[in-house]
């Protein structure tokens, strides 16, 4: 334990539980796990938790799309996500759901606290409103032409064409992209946070430097306009935690996904007995803070400190906000195969290659940061292989070959230890204050070192004089011992090679009170490779599978957007069920139609007549599996003219619209012609 162990809760933002992990988020996770490993490496206590952001109307949808329950669709992810944190080396002391008792219980009891407070308030307002889909509709959710330049295809809040932002209400020709339905306008009563009642708080917060000077600066901005009330309410149908005492009404997910990082902390004490409430009371002696990008900003610096305070809790110690990574200079781009997902990069590059290349471009501010895949290629290979691994490389073989893997019982010179031990204070204070960047400039200059003396001292020259022997085995011990030092100063960022080095050395868990001691007369292990290079190919493969695998997921989220989602349609009496006539059908014929994709002509048998029908199964079915089966058509529909003919009816299928699709079949013993109700 270091002198004066500090107890330090750390967070990364909440992944929404809609989508998979993408690199851009392992920025995020990246950098805050090589800070948590940085404090416990030092000897503190550091707990570090996280979990899925599980609640909000674009996971109810995308459940609905896939046609599974949006319980299944968050385990499912939290599955998926949990495995890519952990293989790409995030060790998160707890990754745990929004969707949680521990999480209903915290977001219960805050609102409680704001209530009573007489923080809450409630208004009616006239929102958007879906009027098939039968649901009010977020901005995202509402699209149309931009009101400034025009562009088709924007979203209800801002214009990606030129930029401009606005209410949802100003779109022209909006559609509701749940049904595409024109939306219109609803009231319904809300529940609002009065964020103004903190605002001399949150000024006194900010000029204490909790957040980065960037940061504070737009929040004063946003202080000047002065503080709007938050609409903490969702109407049904929503899929979050229903607000006490308010039937029918949802906490918003960002009220409850902050308090997720509670709700995960709580979990984990309660599994391994350490105390919450010193944790979080008003006036605990412990830290708190939370990565997040910059994008949500707003949300941790401004409403979430304002309902810890009102609910009488502690608030954070600081907030770190990083900046956005681009790929080559640009936004991750799903047609340049730039937008590459987690499981996509593993399955292609070693996790620790982009751990090293994330620290290296890394600092405190809230720049975007861009990972240019040559320049990636380059520096891993220059810095990780070429310099830190090769140390190890060269002076492993002398050791293991001509001295039976013994280290010197002393060595002739400490002196390089000693400047490395020298330098790893001011090391501290650079990881300490998210200065990686820095730092592994500072570590690769000691690696120059150390590299720079076994190019003077030649051994593989020297062994080849049996009277020299001993400085070999002196040199290539200095050498293992420096590398093991700049081991423990890059364990934080490298934690996998860092064990493999352990085994290698043979040597305990590192710490870094460890930097100061010396291995003498210690016996190694054989070398084995700790890293080898990136070849160009490797991540031209990466990028052709991203553009592969992105249309599968892009597929997922139009349908989850669009088209695929078909809410319970409104409901009908049993008089106009009736007016449907059902029959059984035999499909006595099945021919493709002549320029069309899709369509399959069908001759139906219904007892007392044939019926030539088209159906759009041609991408599921062969006509010739067709013919001779039994289905059930709409017997009664008026006939349509198609561009290839005169439809008289329609036969039943299943589906999402799209993919697949199942043509209805009676039962054995049905025959052509019996009704169907
Ligand atoms: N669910 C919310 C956070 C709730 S925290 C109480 C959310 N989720 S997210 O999945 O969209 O993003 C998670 C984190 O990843 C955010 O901090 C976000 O800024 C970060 N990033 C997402 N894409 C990113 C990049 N392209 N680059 C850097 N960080 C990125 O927001
Ligand atoms: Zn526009």
């Amino acid at each position: 334990m270091s002198a004066n162990p500090r107890q330090i809760l750390v967070t990364s933002a909440l992944p929404y539980a809609n989508g998979p992990i993408h690199i851009g988020h392992m920025l995020e996770y990246v950098q805050t796990d090589i800070w948590a490993r940085f404090q416990k490496l030092r000897g503190h206590e550091c707990i570090y938790v996280c979990a899925d952001d599980a609640h909000g109307t674009p996971i109810m949808l995308r459940a609905q799309a896939e046609g599974i329950t949006p319980e299944q669709l968050i385990e499912r992810m939290h599955g998926e996500h949990l495995r890519d944190f952990t293989d790409f080396g995030v060790a998160f002391d707890n990754y745990y759901s929004t969707h949680s008792e521990e999480n209903r219980f915290f977001a219960e009891y805050i609102y409680n606290k704001l209530r009573e407070g007489g923080h809450i308030r409630t208004r009616v307002i006239s929102q958007a409103y879906d009027p098939k889909a039968e649901m009010f509709l977020p901005d995202r959710f509402i699209k149309g032409d931009c009101p400034n330049c025009g562009a088709g295809g924007q979203y209800g809040d801002n214009c990606e064409n030129c930029g401009a932002t606005y209410a949802p209400t100003d779109l022209k020709n909006p559609v509701s992209v749940v049904s595409g339905e024109t939306p219109i306008e609803k009231d319904s009563e809300q529940y609002f946070f009065k964020l103004e009642d903190f605002e001399e708080m949150l000024k006194a917060w900010f000029a204490a430097g909790h957040v980065q000077s960037e940061i504070a600066n737009k929040m004063s901005e946003w202080l000047d306009e002065g503080l709007q009330d938050w609409d903490i309410s969702r109407n049904a149908p929503y899929w979050g935690f229903e607000i006490p005492d308010a039937p029918g009404k949802y906490f918003y997910v960002w009220l409850d996904a902050p308090i997720g990082y509670m709700a995960s902390f709580k979990n984990w004490c309660d599994t391994t007995g350490h105390d919450f409430d010193s944790y979080w009371n008003r006036d605990s002696k412990t830290e708190l803070y939370h990565f997040i990008g910059k994008d949500i900003a707003r949300f941790h610096t401004m409403f979430w400190p304002a309902m810890l305070h009102g609910a009488g809790f502690r608030k954070p110690s600081a907030v770190y906000c990083h900046g956005f990574l681009t790929v080559d200079g640009q936004k991750m781009s799903k047609s340049r195969g730039t937008f590459i997902m987690a499981r996509t990069y593993l399955e292609h590059l070693n996790p620790e290659y982009l751990r090293y290349y994330f620290a290296a471009k890394l600092g405190p501010g809230i720049d975007d940061i861009d990972l240019n895949l040559e320049d990636f290629a380059a520096r891993v290979n220059s810095d990780l292989v070429g310099k830190l691994v090769n140390i190890a490389s060269r002076c492993a073989g002398f050791i293991n070959k001509r001295f039976d893997g013994k280290l010197a019982p002393r060595l002739s010179s400490d002196e390089l230890s000693r400047q490395y031990l020298g330098a790893a204070e001011s090391i501290a204070a650079l990881y300490e204050n998210r200065e990686f960047g820095k730092a592994m400039r500072d570590i690769m200059a000691l690696a120059d070192k150390i590299n720079q003396y076994i190019d003077e001292k030649q051994p593989w020259v020297t062994v080849k004089d049996e009277a020299r022997l001993d400085e070999v085995q002196d040199v290539c011990s200095i050498g293992l011992n420096c590398f093991r030092q700049l081991v423990i100063l890059l364990k934080p960022v490298l934690p996998r090679l860092a064990a493999q080095a352990e085994e290698f050395l043979n040597v305990d868990d590192l710490r870094w009170e460890n930097l100061g001691d010396n291995l003498l007369d210690h016996e190694i292990n054989r070398f084995v490779p700790l890293m080898t290079r990136i070849e160009p190919v490797f991540i031209e493969r990466m990028i052709e599978t991203s553009k592969e695998d992105l249309a599968a997921e892009q597929k997922m989220q139009q349908q989850s957007s669009a088209s695929g989602i078909e809410a319970i349609a409104p409901e009908i009496g049993y008089e106009d069920f009736a007016k449907l006539d059902f029959r059984v059908a035999r499909i006595v014929k099945a021919s493709r139609v002549e320029k069309s994709d899709k369509l399959l002509q069908l001759t139906l048998d219904i007892g007392s007549e044939t019926r030539k029908v088209f159906a759009g199964i041609a991408n599921a079915y062969q006509p010739e599996d067709l013919e001779g089966r039994l289905t059930i058509m709409v017997a009664n529909l008026a006939p349509r003219k198609m561009r290839f003919g005169v439809s008289e009816g329609m036969v039943l299928a299943a589906g999402n619209g799209d993919t697949e699709l199942y043509i209805l079949n009676p039962d054995s013993g049905a025959t052509p012609g019996m009704r169907v109700s």
